[in-house]
C-alpha cells in the first residue's frame, strides 16, 4: 500500500509542478501515464468503467472525474488533479488542487479550507472511532468557513480493489458506521463548493459540476488505521527539505 500510495504522491506532486497557464489538462494526463508506467505500475482509473484516462482533470466549476482534453487552463483556474495507480496488486489513491498562476482571494481560501478539511478527517480515523466520525468533522470545517459539502460523491476503502467497503460520506452525524480497526486503509477526499452542494454530471457522463456554476475544491488522502494513529500512505516520499 505504502508504495503504490508514495508512487501517487510522488506524480501528482511533478503534475503540480507542471501546471501554469497554457499547459493542457491532456499534457498533464500524457505526464501522468508516463510517469506511472515508468515505475511499473498501471493507472487505476483508465478502463475503469471505460472512463478514459490515467487522471482525472477538474476546473473551476469541475467537480471531480473531469475528462483531460486540449483545454489550455489559464492564470486564474484552479484545477483538482485525481489519480490511482495499481503497484504490485495494490491501489493508491491521491487528489490535489492547485491554482494556475495568481487566483482569487475566494478561490485561495476555497483550496485552503478544503484542504484543512481533509486534515480535520484524517484526524479522525482512529482505532475506535466510527466511518461518519469522518465526514462529521469535515462537514464542520467546511461549513464554519461557510462553504458546502458535495454529497453524492464519497471516500471509500482502498486495498487490494480501487473502491472497497466501507463509503465515506465528507457530511453527517458522528458515531454512525463501521468501527474503526487497525490496517483499515482508507481513501479520504471531501469535495468543496464556494456556493450550493448541488452537482450534476455533463453528456459525457464523468464530469461532475457544481449546479450553480460555483467554484468546487477537492484533496484526497489515502491513509491506514494504525495504533499509532492515522498514517497518510500518501505523503511524499522524500521531506520537501531534502529535496533538489
Ligand atoms: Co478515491
Amino acid at each position: 500500500m505504502r508504495a503504490a500510495n508514495v508512487l501517487v504522491a510522488d506524480v501528482l506532486a511533478a503534475l503540480a509542478a507542471l501546471v501554469a497557464p497554457g499547459v493542457t489538462t491532456g499534457d498533464l494526463d500524457a505526464e501522468a501515464e508516463r510517469l506511472v508506467r515508468e515505475a511499473g505500475a498501471v493507472p487505476a482509473f483508465k478502463g475503469y468503467r471505460d472512463y478514459p484516462a490515467t487522471l482525472c482533470a477538474s476546473v473551476n466549476e469541475q467537480v471531480v472525474h473531469g475528462i483531460p482534453s486540449p483545454r489550455a487552463l489559464a492564470a486564474g483556474d484552479i484545477v483538482s488533479l485525481d489519480m490511482g495507480v495499481k503497484l504490485n496488486g495494490f491501489y493508491g489513491d491521491a487528489a490535489v488542487t492547485v491554482p494556475v498562476g495568481r487566483v482569487s482571494d475566494g478561490a485561495a481560501t476555497l483550496l485552503r479550507v478544503t484542504r484543512e478539511a481533509l486534515e480535520k478527517g484524517i484526524e479522525q480515523a482512529r482505532i475506535g472511532g466510527r466511518i461518519s466520525d469522518i465526514g462529521h468533522a469535515i462537514q464542520r470545517h467546511v461549513e464554519a468557513h461557510g462553504f458546502s459539502v458535495v454529497r453524492e460523491f464519497v471516500g471509500h476503502g482502498i486495498g487490494a480493489a480501487l473502491h472497497e467497503e466501507p463509503q465515506i460520506a465528507n457530511y453527517g452525524e458522528p458515531g454512525r458506521g463501521p468501527r474503526l480497526a487497525e490496517g483499515m486503509t482508507l481513501a479520504i477526499e471531501p469535495m468543496v463548493n464556494v456556493g450550493r452542494p448541488g452537482v450534476k454530471v455533463l453528456a459525457d457522463g464523468w464530469t461532475a459540476v457544481t449546479r450553480d456554476g460555483s467554484l468546487s475544491a477537492h484533496f484526497e488522502h489515502t491513509v491506514a488505521v494504525t495504533k499509532d494513529g492515522p498514517l497518510v500512505l500518501t505523503r511524499r516520499s522524500v521531506p520537501a527539505r531534502l529535496r533538489a
